[in-house]
């Protein structure tokens, strides 16, 4: 692996293996997502708990200060709306230049596999591979399933993992599935970051599955709405950030939750 390569993934998965991703990317295709309204307001107290932002260039250039001390994945697929008809059609947004111009340590996009634009998303990944590996910049694939959440299944999220690993993404983003998670992570070669998916009810749901995809190989997380969604998001992210690098249970995140929440810790 080359130089550059190896320094941009050393800056995003920490010395420990580990990482924690805060995405705030959601507008793309949602518009101003409710508690992302203001992505720059929402992150400010975020940012030092976290290992990497992930986000379009229109609000990283907007919204985020250019002295931030974290990395930035940038989003780089798009062309869809939630109003729109299909959102597996997507393309690629961003330019080489662009993405080296924001200095950007990695670019993400989405594959929609099984979907009418499988093959559409599937080789612009592969493509998208071929222009950044010139310039050292990790891909990390997003294992996308639109509106159909109940797609979450392992044998689904295991074809999709290995499929964008084959493509030559260095990192997979997917969703965690309670049952047969561990053959997911063992079905693909490269590190897999856990995404969040819609918020949950409890907190103690998302220390729990953030948990034992921790267990079962994941590397960490790429986690938003369950973070910055939720009522006490400081004390929600230190929780997860200490599952994810200080080997916590769900029992002890949750008692730190309680502690930040009550300003104890
Ligand atoms: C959606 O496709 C976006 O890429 C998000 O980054 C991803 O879904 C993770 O965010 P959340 O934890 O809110 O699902």
């Amino acid at each position: 692996m080359e130089w550059g390569m190896k320094n941009r993934l050393s800056r995003l998965i920490q010395a420990d293996g580990k990482a924690l991703f805060l995405p705030i990317d959601h507008g793309y295709f949602q518009g101003p997502t409710h508690k992302l309204e203001k992505p720059g307001e929402t992150i400010k107290p975020l940012v030092q708990y976290t290992d990497a932002i992930m986000l379009t260039r229109g609000v990283l250039r907007n919204c985020v200060d250019p002295a931030i001390p974290k990395p930035v994945i940038l989003r780089v697929s798009g062309g869809t709306s939630v109003v729109g008809e299909d959102l597996a059609n997507e393309a690629i947004t961003t330019s080489i230049d662009e993405i080296i111009r924001l200095n950007a340590s990695a670019v993400s996009m989405s594959v929609f596999v099984g979907s009418k634009y499988e093959h559409q998303s599937l080789t612009n990944l592969a493509k998208l591979v071929d222009v950044c590996e010139d310039y050292g910049v990790p891909v990390m694939a997003v294992t996308a399933v639109g509106r159909e959440l109940e797609k979450r299944t392992a044998r689904y999220l295991a074809l999709c993992c290995r499929i964008a690993a084959e493509l030559g993404a260095r990192v997979v983003k997917t969703y965690y599935c309670d049952e047969g998670f561990e053959k997911v992570v063992e079905g693909c070669p490269v590190p897999v970051v856990i995404a969040g998916g819609p918020k949950v009810d409890t907190q103690r749901e998302v220390f729990d599955f953030v948990y034992d995809g921790i267990q079962k190989g994941a590397i960490g997380v790429n986690l938003g709405r369950n973070i910055w969604q939720k009522d006490h998001p400081v004390a929600a992210i230190r929780a997860i950030r200490a599952i994810i690098h200080d080997n916590y249970t769900a029992e002890e995140a949750q008692s730190l939750f309680e502690q930040v929440k009550a300003g104890k810790a």
